[in-house]
Order: structure tokens, then C-alpha cells, then sequence
């Protein structure tokens, strides 16, 4: 990833931030985009990366995001749609409100910072996008209704743009991460236990554990993968466990 130019949407936090680290670890150059402004500051600061305070729900800031990156490096290698927020609660009782909200920046988000990221990437002709999903896509999740279905979206959408731009030199994966350890899980207790007891692998994952799929995907070792889903879920989703009869 040597000076290579890498946008990370939600790299305020958990996954998004295990990935810019990793980046820089690599040699990269990396624009952290969050829409929180006080923990972007922090965190880009703490890790030698810049910050763009930016809501991937809103087309215009992406755009900006994009064009804003250009201009300072002049170029794009890498963009990570990670940014994501999760409404968890039964389909019956789901408000309007939450249902915009995530499909606004879960899906929304991933196919503005794709097309904006897409736009650039074919004119120079060549870059990698990175779509963070979940395995909650592929294997949904009770009181997840709303959030598994825009992360399926997502797979669906990144191997639809994928055959599209493999032709302009732009690949386009996703990473399907399983349970992890960051902002997202709800702050209850005896939480951890119970999530490290759902795993196969027998705990819950560190964001860094899936940061490094991203870096595959986004990597010139990666050169031959696209329209690919990355699942990284601990055996979470490779089939039923014994039930002890
Ligand atoms: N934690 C898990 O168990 C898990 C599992 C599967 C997939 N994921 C996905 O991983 C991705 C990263 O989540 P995480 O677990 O690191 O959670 P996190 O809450 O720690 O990080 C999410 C980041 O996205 C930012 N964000 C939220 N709305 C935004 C917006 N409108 N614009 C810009 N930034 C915004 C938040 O401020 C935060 O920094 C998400 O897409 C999430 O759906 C998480």
C-alpha cells in the first residue's frame, strides 16, 4: 500500500479505524471520514491520517469527500464504504424513521461513496472499493430485518458494479465481517460473554482480524478478485451447530 491514496468511511471507530491504522502501518495515505467530527479529529490525530467530517447519507458531502482527496493527493487507489449503523428491534415495531436511517447510510452511503469513488477510479483507470457488509446479509438475524437487508443490498450492488468496472481497471469487493468487539454492540452486560459463546471460533472478533480481509481486497495482491464477498465470521455462518441429541 506504499503511498497509496485510501479514503475510510466510519475510520472513526472500530473497523473503520482498524483499517486506517493498518493502511498507514502499509505505507498508505489515509482520509478518515466520519460523520462524528470530535472522534475523527481525535483518531486521525492519534494515527497520522486525515480527517473529512463527512455523513455518507448525503450524495453532496461524498462527492466532496472524493473530489476533496483528489485535489489534495492526486489520486484515488483505494475507498472503504465502511461507515454503518444498526436499529435493532422487532420487524413489527421498526419505525419509519429507523428504516430511512439505515438504509439511508448502510446502503445509501456504500452506493454514493462507490459511485463517486467509481467516477474517479475509471477516468484514471484503476482503483480498488472496498464495501463493508455483514454475514448478517447472507444469514439474517432476529430484530435485524432492516439491517440485514441493506447489507445484502450491499453484496448485491458491489458485484453488480463490479462487473461494470472491471472492464475500466476498478475492482469492487466486500468484507462480511461477523460479530466484532467495536461501537456497535449495544452496552449491556454479560454481552461479551454471550457473544464470545455465538462464535464457532469461541469469542468475538477484534476489528483488526477483519481489517486485514480489507487490506487483501484492497491490495495489489488482490489484483485478480472482484465481485467478491469476503466472509470473515469466526464459522459463524458455515452451517447449524449440534444441538446435543
Ligand atoms: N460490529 C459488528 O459486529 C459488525 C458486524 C458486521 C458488520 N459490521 C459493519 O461494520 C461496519 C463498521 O461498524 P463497526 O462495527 O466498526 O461500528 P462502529 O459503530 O464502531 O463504527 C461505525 C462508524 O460509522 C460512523 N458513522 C455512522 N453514521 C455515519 C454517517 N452517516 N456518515 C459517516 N459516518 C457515520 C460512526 O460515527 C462510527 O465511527 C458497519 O458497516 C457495520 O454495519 C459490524
Amino acid at each position: 500500500m506504499q503511498d497509496k491514496v485510501v479514503i475510510v468511511t466510519g475510520g472513526s471507530s472500530g473497523l473503520g479505524r482498524a483499517t486506517a491504522e493498518l493502511m498507514i502501518a502499509e505505507g498508505a495515505r489515509v482520509v478518515i471520514a466520519d460523520i462524528n467530527g470530535e472522534a475523527g479529529e481525535a483518531v486521525a490525530n492519534a494515527i497520522g491520517a486525515e480527517f473529512v467530517r463527512t455523513d455518507v447519507g448525503d450524495p453532496m458531502e461524498v462527492e466532496a469527500l472524493v473530489s476533496g482527496t483528489v485535489a489534495r493527493f492526486g489520486q484515488l487507489d483505494v475507498m472503504c464504504n465502511n461507515a454503518g449503523v444498526i436499529a435493532i428491534a422487532p420487524v413489527l415495531e421498526t419505525t419509519n424513521e429507523a428504516f430511512d436511517h439505515m438504509v439511508t447510510v448502510n446502503f445509501g452511503g456504500v452506493f454514493y461513496g462507490t459511485r463517486a469513488a467509481g467516477r474517479v477510479m475509471a477516468e484514471q483507470g484503476f482503483g480498488a472499493i472496498v464495501n463493508t457488509a455483514s454475514n448478517g446479509g447472507c444469514s439474517p438475524s432476529e430484530d435485524m430485518a432492516v439491517y440485514s437487508g441493506t447489507k445484502a443490498a450491499v453484496v448485491a450492488l458491489s458485484k453488480a458494479c463490479a462487473i461494470e468496472l472491471a472492464p475500466k481497471g476498478v475492482r469492487v469487493n466486500t468484507i462480511s465481517p461477523g460479530t466484532m468487539l467495536t461501537g456497535m454492540v449495544p452496552d449491556v452486560e454479560g454481552i461479551v460473554e454471550v457473544l464470545d459463546k455465538l462464535q464457532p471460533i469461541g469469542y468475538a472478533a477484534n476489528p483488526s482480524q477483519m481489517a486485514a480481509g480489507v487490506l487483501f481486497l484492497a491490495s495489489d495482491e488482490g489484483n485478480y478478485v472482484t465481485g467478491h464477498d469476503l466472509v470473515i465470521d469466526g464459522g459463524a455462518t458455515a452451517g447449524r451447530r449440534a444441538v446435543g441429541v
